[in-house]
């Protein structure tokens, strides 16, 4: 069980963010964002499994509800290099809810136990499921504590716990992210009376958080903040601030892999977006953005490569040590 895991984001944890991040925080499980099962054995299996292998541990994350296509999905998943696997029963967008998919699979823990077991049974690697504490109604502690029991003898290696629930009906995407309030008393007490190890995510928003809530479950995954704050976080793995050096080595081989990418014919805007949350807090965030800007701009305009900008971008890093800017 890694302590510290990344969390799924669709349209954020793509492989040049977790190309990324695993150099940020060498220790972190980190995850992709959710693939349905549909896109997997119909879409472009290719390319949605495509990463790089420094980015592993990955886990898959699946979206699905069918378990033999779950199988088949956890096989191609491991057959491409990924290391464990996710079932989502924690999304509530309307896409999921009207496929019968994430959060609405909460209702249905026997349907999540087949799901596991027909996963289980194609790979020998972990599989685990990310669930909320309730979903509409359903939202009594008796009720979890049978799902994750369920899960557990179902084979899940550990639960990853959303600590608020989802309302299905009335909130969309984002407000359920953040209406619902946070109850780490109710996944702190699941974790108290089950088997299946817990992992906790939701709202945790600076290192010292992290590692409080580290000494009550075994592991704890972190979303957002991973996002808006990624040098913050790095602290986490590295026992301390990155230092200028540190954040130069990581952009110049960013920089490098971003020309190669590029050469593939990737898309500019989402390899420099997970720059964004670079010295986002700091007094030079502003300059970074334009910088950035500058970048996304010239690269879409065939001016220059990556390379071509390195060294503005560094000369930037060395200002922001210099009047210690990541304070
Ligand atoms: C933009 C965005 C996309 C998300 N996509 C997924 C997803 O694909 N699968 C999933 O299980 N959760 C998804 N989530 C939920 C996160 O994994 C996480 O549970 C949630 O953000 C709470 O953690 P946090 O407070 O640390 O951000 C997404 C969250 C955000 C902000």
């Amino acid at each position: 069980m890694h302590r510290l895991q990344i969390a799924p984001m669709m349209g954020y944890t793509h492989r040049h963010y977790r190309y990324l991040m695993r150099r940020l925080c060498p220790d972190a499980l980190l995850y992709s964002e959710m693939i349905t099962t549909g896109a997997l054995l119909f879409g472009d299996a290719h390319r949605y499994l495509a990463h790089d292998a420094t980015e592993q541990p990955v886990a898959l994350q699946l979206g699905g509800n069918d378990p033999s296509a779950l199988a088949q999905c956890a096989s191609m998943a491991v057959e491409n290099g990924y290391t464990q696997i996710n079932l989502n029963v924690g999304c509530p967008s309307s896409r999921v809810k009207e496929g019968g998919i994430g959060a609405s699979l909460y209702r249905s823990p026997q349907l999540v136990a087949e799901c596991v077991t027909a996963m289980c049974a194609a790979v020998s690697v972990p599989v685990t499921v990310k669930c909320r504490i309730g979903v509409d109604d359903c939202d009594q502690f008796d009720y979890l504590v049978d799902f994750a029991n369920k899960v557990d003898l179902a084979g899940a290696a550990y639960l990853v716990v959303h600590a608020r629930k989802a309302w299905l009906s009335g909130l969309n995407p984002k407000q359920n992210r953040t209406i619902p309030p946070l109850r780490y008393d109710v996944v702190r007490d699941l974790s108290g009376c089950v088997d299946i190890p817990i992992v906790l995510n939701g709202g945790l928003t600076d290192v010292d958080s992290i590692k409080q809530q580290l000494d009550v479950f075994p592991g704890v995954m972190v979303g957002r903040y991973a996002c808006s704050h990624p040098l913050e976080l790095s602290e986490f793995s590295r026992g301390g601030p990155p230092s200028a050096l540190f954040i130069a080595d990581i952009l110049k081989d960013y920089f490098s892999y971003m020309s190669d990418r590029l050469q593939q014919g990737d898309r500019v805007s989402f390899m420099i977006q997970p720059l964004h949350g670079f010295f986002r807090a700091s007094r030079g965030a502003k300059r970074w953005r334009s910088l950035l800007g500058a970048m996304q701009t010239g690269l879409l305009s065939g001016r220059g490569t990556p390379a071509d900008y390195f060294e503005e971008i560094l000369a930037h890093v060395q200002l922001s040590d210099r009047h210690s800017l990541l304070d």
